[in-house]
């Protein structure tokens, strides 16, 4: 027996029926959203995400060199690739620009529930928009994006990396690290790296300030904390959070001094999107406005961005009950002996040609063992295919629910089966 690497799963057919439905909302929401999809490759040159990523994400890259001796990642995310992009090809195209992707990412990162090695994200760009317009736009399609998979219960924190690195004035790399020890809620590390920059003085103020969250009157408050600086970065929380009614975006929305974020590409609004119905791992979202463009040879241009963990929005959508129904088959085809078996696959053919599922015996079983097996793969009716009644130009159709059975014309096949066929899905989109 060979075992799955640590970290990944086989995903089962139930499982990848409630993934089609939230990525099918997700593709719809961002679409609506006059989103395009692009999708960068899988692997990348480790240049492209070294030093940019940020000590939080560096640790945990699968990195490998190819048989040219050449350094690649398989991808942490998406954001860098999509940057890469923009700069490489698109830097000319009509501004804004709205590109959404969807695919796995990975990470070394410790395995538990809703956390893996390779997991799906949903990852939303928006390059050269006005501040306030395009974050405003990017917290509602990420919210408006996780409704119409029916999941409900998340909370939206938003908060502000600009106005704590106006406040650490010291050089990047310090900065990153004392970040990341904050993100992490590392006090230890915390310490040790204030003390290595000169700034143990602010270690209180900052402890203090990632504990505000609330409504407006945190945003006085932080404010008050940092002795005036970021002033500019309230104003603008406040009229990012004032645009979201006009979205349908109205409730569950809260301000969050201790979003720091993981990747170190952040530099103003930061947002993340939490559901408390997951255990430890419960942000499914995260994003806000960053700059990169610059990093990789561009011009500076206002991005705003965030990605949604497709995995955890599948576990919330299961502990919420959100419905998402196996498709189920519509008919099994049974030929009753050798002679009729070319006809049977030709029915079998022409019901597939009309938008049925249909499947047919491939193995020359018997009809009651055909039975059976049809009962066993859930099938909805069996259409059983006998010399006598092809010579009237019939079959014979059973109810695979009620068990009824009646002749039909081979011609009508298509329409009687279709008549009951339930309606896809289970998800309502709104
Ligand atoms: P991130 O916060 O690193 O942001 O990841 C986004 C989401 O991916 C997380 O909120 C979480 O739901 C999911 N996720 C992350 N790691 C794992 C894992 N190991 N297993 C399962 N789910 C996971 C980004 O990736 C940024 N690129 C978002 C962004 C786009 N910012 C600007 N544009």
């Amino acid at each position: 027996m060979v075992e799955r690497p640590r970290g990944t799963r086989d995903l089962d057919p139930a499982y990848l029926a409630r993934h089609g439905h939230v990525e099918s909302a997700f593709r719809r929401t961002a679409v609506s959203f006059g989103y395009r999809e692009a999708l960068p490759p899988t692997f990348e040159s480790l240049e492209l995400f070294h030093a940019k990523a940020g000590p939080g994400i560096e640790g945990e890259m699968y990195v490998f060199k190819d048989k040219g001796g050449r350094d690649l990642v398989l991808r942490p995310e998406f954001t860098a690739g999509i940057l890469r992009y923009y700069v490489n090809d698109l830097r000319s195209a009509p501004k804004p620009i709205k590109l959404f992707s969807i695919g796995p990412a990975f990470r070394y990162e410790e395995p538990q529930k809703g956390r893996y090695r390779e997991f799906w994200q949903f990852s939303c760009e928006l390059l050269g928009a006005s501040p306030v317009d395009g974050d405003a736009e990017t917290i509602a399609l990420a919210v408006q994006s996780i409704r119409a998979t029916g999941v409900r219960r998340i909370e939206t924190r938003i908060g502000h990396i600009g106005m704590l690195r106006a406040f650490l004035k010291v050089p990047k790399d310090a900065q990153g690290q004392i970040l990341h020890a904050l993100d992490k809620r590392d006090f230890a590390k915390l310490h040790a790296e204030l003390d290595k920059a000169g700034l143990l003085d602010v270690e209180g103020t900052l402890r203090d300030l990632i504990t505000l969250r609330g409504g407006p009157e945190i945003l006085q408050q932080a404010s008050d904390l940092l002795g005036g600086v970021g002033k500019d970065a309230f104003d603008h929380l406040m009229k990012v959070s004032d645009r979201l009614p006009a979205y349908g975006v109205r409730d569950g929305i809260l301000f969050d001094m201790g979003i720091i974020r993981g990747l170190a590409y952040y530099t103003g609004m930061v947002f993340q999107i939490h559901a408390p119905t997951l255990g430890a791992e419960d942000q499914i979202g995260g994003g806000g406005s960053y700059a990169l463009a610059e990093l990789f040879g561009g011009e500076p241009i206002f991005s705003t961005g965030f990605a949604i963990g497709m995995d955890r929005v599948v576990l919330a959508s299961e502990v919420e009950g959100v419905a998402a129904p196996l498709a189920k088959l519509d008919a099994y085809v049974i030929p009753i002996g050798d002679a009729v078996r070319q006809k049977a696959f030709e029915i079998a053919a022409n019901l597939r040609g009309t938008g049925l599922t249909v499947d047919i015996d491939l193995v020359g079983r018997g009809p009651s063992k055909n039975l059976d097996y049809a009962n066993l793969i859930g099938a909805r009716w069996c259409v059983l295919v006998g010399d006598k009644e092809l010579a009237k130009g019939n079959v014979a159709l059973r109810n695979m629910e009620t068990g009824d059975q009646r002749e039909v014309a081979a011609s009508e096949l298509a329409s009687v089966l279709g008549m009951d066929k339930p309606p896809m899905g289970g998800v309502e989109f709104h």
